[in-house]
């Protein structure tokens, strides 16, 4: 299903059709293009370059692998994300490698890095859904994440399912139009709440 976004100002046709369903076919993915989707988050920029993020990363087929991820998804995701060809987890190291200083922008970096990983499957015709409902600490455990990362966000992959197929409860999501806040109210100039001039 397309649910292209209803922009005030012409953007890029891959940002214009990026969307987060619900609904997933089960074609899986093929390797080389899922390949491409993490060489995508690999060239995000990041703070001193730290890039701080990990994937841990399960496709369909790997049923225990599968069932390791959505068993840390709570139930209202699990029960949706469970279609979707490949579960992930994005993870992010909360300091610097070098020197051990806190690093504040490592979850800003991680969430770059799924943004272009989200355009790139926008451009292979398959969709992203990012997760925060999922048990952080269960997944620490189920994944053995060491100390000084943190779990941040769970993503389903796949490609585009049709919304009849979902229960009532999620279809209505799934029809539901896309909203956004004006430019107005985040776009300033000078001083808070000071909308930018360029807007008027
Ligand atoms: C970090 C993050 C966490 C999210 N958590 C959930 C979630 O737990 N469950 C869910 O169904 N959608 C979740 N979403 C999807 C958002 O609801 C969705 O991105 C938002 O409504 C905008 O819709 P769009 O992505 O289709 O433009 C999340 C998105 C992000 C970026």
């Amino acid at each position: 299903m397309q649910k292209p976004a209803p922009s005030d100002h012409p953007i890029h046709e891959l940002i214009t059709h990026r969307w987060s369903p619900r609904a997933f076919d089960a074609k899986p993915i093929p390797a080389d293009v899922l390949r491409s989707l993490f060489e995508a988050a690999r060239w995000a920029p990041s703070s001193s370059n730290e890039q701080p993020w990990a994937y841990i990363v399960a496709t369909h087929d790997n049923a225990e692998e599968f069932a390791k991820m959505t068993s840390v998804l709570v139930e209202f995701n699990a029960n949706w994300a469970k279609h979707a060809a490949v579960l992930a987890l994005a993870v992010s190291e909360l300091c610097f490698a070098k020197t051990g200083a806190p690093n504040r922008n490592a979850q800003y970096d991680t969430g770059a890095a799924t943004a272009l990983l989200s355009l790139e499957a926008t451009a292979h015709g398959l969709f992203v859904h990012q997760m925060a409902g999922f048990d952080p600490e269960k997944a620490r455990q189920v994944f053995a994440i060491p100390t000084g990362w943190e779990p941040i966000a769970a993503i389903a992959i796949g490609y585009p399912g049709q919304p009849e197929t979902l229960p009532q409860l999620y279809k209505d999501r799934e029809l539901a139009p896309r909203v956004r806040k004006p430019l107005q109210e985040f776009v300033m100039t000078g001083q808070w709440g000071h909308t930018a001039s360029f807007l008027s």
